[in-house]
């Protein structure tokens, strides 16, 4: 069966592309539509075109598997060339999503016509690449270079009501019509005597203010600091502006092929897979087919156990927050409204979505309430013993086969899962705070979950908008067993002479949101320390012991003014000292680089261990965990693809140099130059 095909309404050719999942133009769809095209172009009973899709979307654009091999003919480029010089009009009728080249596709037709559902965008800067069939070109003489800008430098879609105001779409019509409407409408231009053609029109470029450009660099500088697509889409934009159309494609051909074939791009595009793969577990068998969930419940409305009710309730689940004292659950049913309100405040969620929302939670003091959840998530302190109670009781609470989870960030999931009759029901379900944000969830397969209940929790991941990856028990799990091993050094750092300013620096510079004390003093540095416990025996103790807890209390390992600006302290620096005196350590000057490989090989080294261990399935599993749940840069790929692109060997010898422990896994893969992305 061909993945494009065409049948004759009349006058009108209609030409079907259908390559699921995401209709993406790979070699075989471009030389189907390309007969498509010298078929309307070489029969003369043909006097107008629509182009259309089947399926959930009408494209996610080039086929990315397909980057980095050379280009095969017809590209998209000569493909959207040849339909841009049809003397016939061309519909195209979007049924959803168009991105990428998809969207390039739209622009080279005469005329675009939508449902309300159709999304219209440009992510290619988001794999580190620019538009590269003409969308740096097309797009701002469609729309303006305002509108442009945002679209292409962002990598964010538009709304089928936008994409009209702004001249990207003609017409707006209802789904189960769009065929019909599309036919009509080629019917109705099929006459015309003249089309317009993208790349051919300059009345939305001409009249653009010079200064845009450079005001958006300064607005966007910080975010797009050290990315090489984003300079570059704002680049070829202007360019549009200032050659003649032939003269800026060839420009934008060229930017495509530097970005294409760099490091950063393949690291996004690995990112882009990984994230994909990650939410697959091997060697699963066949009939461990999700179990159905319609109702959830939440033990705990603290910081976690909030933030992940919201999850639930914004995805349409009945939600059962239990606690154990009323002021508790109060409390955090005001935070996830205040949430909500803000969030609608922004414009993210209307008052009704919001009311929805909130309609689907009931709040209960009483454990029996979640007789009938199908789940139930498990959110109190960390403490096995109370979590061995709780435990304990949901087991004679649920029904059998509800799936009982736990939120625990290090506790042996096995531990609580023998205190039930029934541990094959039982995984780990580590959401990351804020929970209603961050994108990262790691599921945590205890020694005897059931496939099913697997299964179970990673289709329910994507249902609730989660990146999932599953990680083995071990303390830490994936994400904060490596970061303990930065965390370990980031300290001995401080031992040593260098400061935290220094390390947070040499982090930040690499491309985290923040490094490692900036981290502290923002989670609170008295997370799991007891007052009525201490003894000055760290750094941090002694921080907590003064009153310096972070960003809460004014003060941590820095100084905050009240817009929580930052200066190093000295008295922080003072207790730093006093310890690095205790300790016996010389200080000295220590350099960025070697505070970077010590901070960012251990990491590298521990990912080995996890995967030798067989903790995580893959290593892009790894690279998922850090980009998404701890702010590791994606242009670099996370830590083991960054680790490849160094090179394993020079990860080694840094390590061997800073006299650290080294994994066998990787001393292997080093020596046989191999890599852990394969
Ligand atoms: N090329 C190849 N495979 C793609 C793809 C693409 N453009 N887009 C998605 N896929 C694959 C995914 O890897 C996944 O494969 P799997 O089932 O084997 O894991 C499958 O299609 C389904 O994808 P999702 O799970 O992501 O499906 P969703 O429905 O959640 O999302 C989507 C659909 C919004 C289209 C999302 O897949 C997406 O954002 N895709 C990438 C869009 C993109 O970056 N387009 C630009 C491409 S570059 C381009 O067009 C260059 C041009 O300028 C020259
Ligand atoms: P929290 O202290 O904010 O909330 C815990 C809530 O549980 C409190 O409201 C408390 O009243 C309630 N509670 C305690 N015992 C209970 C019981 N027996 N029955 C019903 N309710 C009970 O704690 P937080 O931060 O939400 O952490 C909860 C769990 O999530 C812990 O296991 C923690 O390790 C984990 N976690 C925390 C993260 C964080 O950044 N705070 C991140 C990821 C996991």
């Amino acid at each position: 069966m061909s993945k494009v095909t065409t049948t004759r309404e009349g006058e009108v050719l209609v030409v079907t592309l259908d390559n699921p999942p995401v209709n993406a133009f790979s070699t075989e769809v471009r030389n189907a539509m390309a007969a498509a095209v010298d078929e309307a172009a070489n029969d003369e009973g043909v006097k107008a075109v629509v182009i259309r899709a089947e399926g959930r979307m009408f494209s996610g654009g080039a086929d990315i598997t397909e980057f980095g091999k050379p280009p095969v003919h017809p590209t998209l480029p000569e493909l959207i060339d040849s339909i841009e010089n049809l003397d016939k009009p061309v519909v195209v009728a979007l049924n959803g999503t168009a991105l990428g080249g998809g969207c390039e596709i739209a622009l080279g037709c005469n005329y675009r016509i939508g449902i309300p559902a159709t999304k219209i965008g440009l992510p290619e800067v988001k794999i580190g690449i620019l538009p590269g069939a003409g969308g740096t070109q097309r797009l701002p003489r469609v729309v303006g270079v305002e509108e442009a800008l945002p679209i292409i430098v962002t990598g964010n879609p538009v709304s089928s009501k936008k994409a009209e105001a702004i001249g990207l779409l003609d017409r707006i019509v209802a789904p189960e019509n769009l065929r019909q409407e599309a036919i009509a409408f080629a019917r109705e231009v099929a006459g015309r005597s003249e089309h317009p053609v993208s790349s051919k029109r300059t009345d939305r470029i001409d009249q653009h203010d010079p200064g845009v450009f450079k005001a958006f660099r300064e607005k966007n500088a910080r975010r797009l600091k050290g990315l090489d697509a984003p300079a570059r889409c704002i680049e070829a934009v202007e360019l549009a502006t200032q050659l003649p159309y032939d003269e800026g494609i060839a420009k934008e051909r060229e930017f495509f092929m530097e970005l294409v074939m760099g490091d950063q791009s393949k690291a996004l595009r690995h990112v882009f897979f990984a994230e994909r793969q990650a939410g697959k577990i091997d060697g699963l068998p066949r009939d461990a087919v999700p179990l159905p969930i319609s109702k959830v419940g939440i033990i705990g409305a603290g910081t976690m156990g909030g933030g992940i009710a919201m999850n639930f309730l914004s995805a349409g689940y009945d939600v059962t927050i239990v606690e154990r004292e009323q002021e508790a659950l109060d409390r955090g049913v005001g935070i996830i409204r205040k949430n909500y309100d803000a969030t609608a405040r922004k414009g993210r969620m209307s008052a009704e979505q919001v009311d929805k929302a909130m309609g689907h939670l009931t709040t209960s003091l009483d454990y029996q309430d979640l007789a009938d959840c199908d789940l139930v998530i498990e959110a109190v302190f960390e403490l096995m013993a109370i979590k061995k109670d709780v435990f304990g009781k949901l087991d004679t609470i649920c029904k059998p086969e509800a799936i009982m989870a736990s939120n625990t960030s290090y506790l042996d999931v096995n531990e609580i899962a023998a205190c039930t009759s029934r541990p094959e029901q039982v995984v780990g379900l580590h959401f990351f705070s804020p929970a209603n944000i961050m994108r990262l969830l790691e599921v945590v397969r205890g020694d005897r979950t059931s496939p099913q209940v697997m299964a179970t929790a990673m289709d329910l991941a994507k249902k609730i908008g989660k990146v999932a990856v599953v990680s083995g028990v071990c303390h830490g799990f994936i994400g904060n067993r490596m970061l303990a091993k930065r965390q370990e050094q980031a300290s001995e750092l401080l031992m040593e002479g260098a400061r935290p300013a220094q390390v947070d620096r040499v982090l930040t510079d690499f491309g985290f949101p923040m490094g490692p004390f900036q981290m502290a003093d923002l989670a609170g540095l008295d997370i799991g320390w007891d007052p009525d416990k201490t003894s000055s025996s760290s750094v941090r103790e002694v921080l907590c012991e003064r009153g310096r807890r972070g960003q809460k209390t004014g003060k941590g390992f820095y100084d905050y003014d009240e817009n929580r600006q930052r200066t190093p302290s000295d008295e922080v620096d003072a207790v730093i000292a006093d310890f690095a005196v205790k300790s016996g350590k010389a200080q000295r000057d220590i350099s960025d680089e070697e505070i970077r490989e010590r901070q960012l090989y251990p990491m590298v080294n521990e990912g080995a261990l996890i995967l030798e261990e067989g903790v995580a399935q893959r290593a892009s599993d790894i690279d998922t965990v850090w980009v998404n749940g701890y702010g590791w840069p994606p242009h670099t790929g996370g830590p083991m693809f960054w680790a490849d692109t160094i090179g394993l060997d020079t990860v080694l010898a840094g390590l061997e140099k800073h006299g650290m422990e080294v994994s066998p896994l990787l001393r292997d893969k080093a020596a046989k130059g191999e890599t852990f992305n394969g």
